[in-house]
């Protein structure tokens, strides 16, 4: 038979590489309810072809929700409903991107959205970033070198919150220096923001967008996180003109809005308060699994590891101490029936290869435990291997 999902299960292995959730996490009984509402409500309507922005009440529900878990609220003409954050990019690579244009990355990044704007011919400069996010320093010293070759960047792609892979969360200090970066260069800041609703400890801070001139940064939010990935849902603030010409695009011209039957479900789903609970949930279930992983890391972890657990999302960076190659200790950790993804697939040049992003949303709090047990003895003997005191 054909799959009907994307991750491929390895028997015995605990595989923290996949950022996916735990499939016990997600909302099906809130979405079958919701699905049947929208058919009783809307009958054919919610099934044909939708409004070019998305759905009237799911826009409404985002700006609603946003009033709360943001700085400022968009207006329903800023907001464009997407199929996901993804999506959101490839359509922004689209409208606002030439061939040959400049496009600057934080480095290390989500990997799979460097795969995005490689499927476009641009250029990709990488900017490294610090504990704290993109260095503004060294942003502008690419910029400078840009300029002497006669260059602009036109985009500059980043996720401020709950980073994915490092988990840091950029502070409010340094985001107005982005934007105000962004907004002296004329760069479109384009804020990947899809972990806002999983914050653990504390309120996520204040969008990037919400604290930028107009028009310089747009956000691009998501239900994959906060719901479910299936639904292939997301949204995006930008400034009312550039919202404009998005909902003008071929696309959307010829299909209509993106995925309006999900968009309204989605709407119904906040409606009915099943998106607070829904939330609550994941957070909670969430916020026990990063710190059983936590707990697990330090204390199955050799001496010369660090991390630092993260204020939310999905994922643990692990540093390995200097001259462990993450790459190299794949193998092992893997016949000890732990998997990751090693740090250098996350940069875009010069990569630490001594770090590596652990998920902890796929698996429960004592498997995580667990898969902390195998990461460490399989790092404690890789070290030992590296020094000599055992061979292969
Ligand atoms: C930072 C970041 N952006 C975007 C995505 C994908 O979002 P979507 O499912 O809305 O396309 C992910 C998923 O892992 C992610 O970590």
């Amino acid at each position: 038979m054909l799959p009907i999902v994307q991750i491929v299960h390895r028997p015995g292995i605990l595989d923290l590489g996949w950022g996916h959730p735990d499939l016990a996490l997600l909302p099906a009984a809130a979405l079958q309810r919701a699905t049947a509402t929208v058919l009783e409500r809307y009958g054919a309507s919610a099934l044909t072809y939708g409004a070019e922005r998305g759905p009237g009440p799911l826009i409404e529900w985002i700006c609603a929700r946003l009033a709360h878990t943001d700085a400022r609220a968009p207006d329903p003409v800023d907001v464009v409903i997407t199929a996901g954050a993804s999506q959101a990019l490839d359509l922004l690579c689209t409208l606002c991107t030439s061939p040959g244009d400049t496009v600057i990355v934080e480095s290390p990044t989500y990997h799979l959205a460097v795969r995005i704007l490689r499927d476009r011919p641009l250029e990709l400069v990488g900017v490294p970033s610090d504990a704290d996010g993109v260095d503004i320093d060294a942003l502008e010293i690419v910029l400078a070198r840009l300029a002497q070759r006669g260059k602009r960047a036109r985009m500059l792609y980043c996720v401020p919150t709950h980073h994915n892979p490092t988990g840091s969360c950029m502070s409010l200090e340094r985001r107005r220096a982005l934007a105000a970066v962004a907004a002296a260069y004329g760069i479109l800041l384009v804020e990947d923001d899809v972990y806002r609703e999983l914050s653990y400890d504390a309120p996520a801070p204040p969008s990037v967008w919400s604290v930028a001139p107009p028009g310089a940064v747009v956000r691009i939010g998501s239900f994959s996180k906060s719901l479910a990935p299936g639904l292939r849902l997301g949204y995006l603030t930008a400034d009312a003109s550039l919202a404009q010409r998005l909902i003008g695009s071929g696309l959307l011209d010829s299909g209509g809005g993106l995925n309006p039957f999900v968009g309204l479900t989605v709407a119904e789903v906040g409606a009915a308060g099943d998106f607070d609970a829904t939330v609550a949930r994941l957070r909670a279930a969430y916020r026990e699994r990063r710190d059983a992983l936590a707990h697990g890391l330090r204390d199955y972890l050799p001496p010369g590891c660090r991390f630092t657990a993260p204020g939310g999302g999905f994922f643990q960076w692990v540093e390995l101490p200097e001259g462990v190659d993450a790459g190299e200790l794949l193998p092992r950790a893997e016949q000890a029936g732990v998997s990751y993804l090693p740090g250098s697939r996350f940069y875009l040049d010069a990569p630490r290869r001594n770090t590596l992003r652990l998920a902890f949303s796929l698996y429960p709090p004592q498997q995580l435990v667990e898969a902390a047990r195998r990461l460490g003895k399989a790092i404690d003997d890789h070290i030992r291997f590296i020094n000599g005191y055992v061979t292969d």
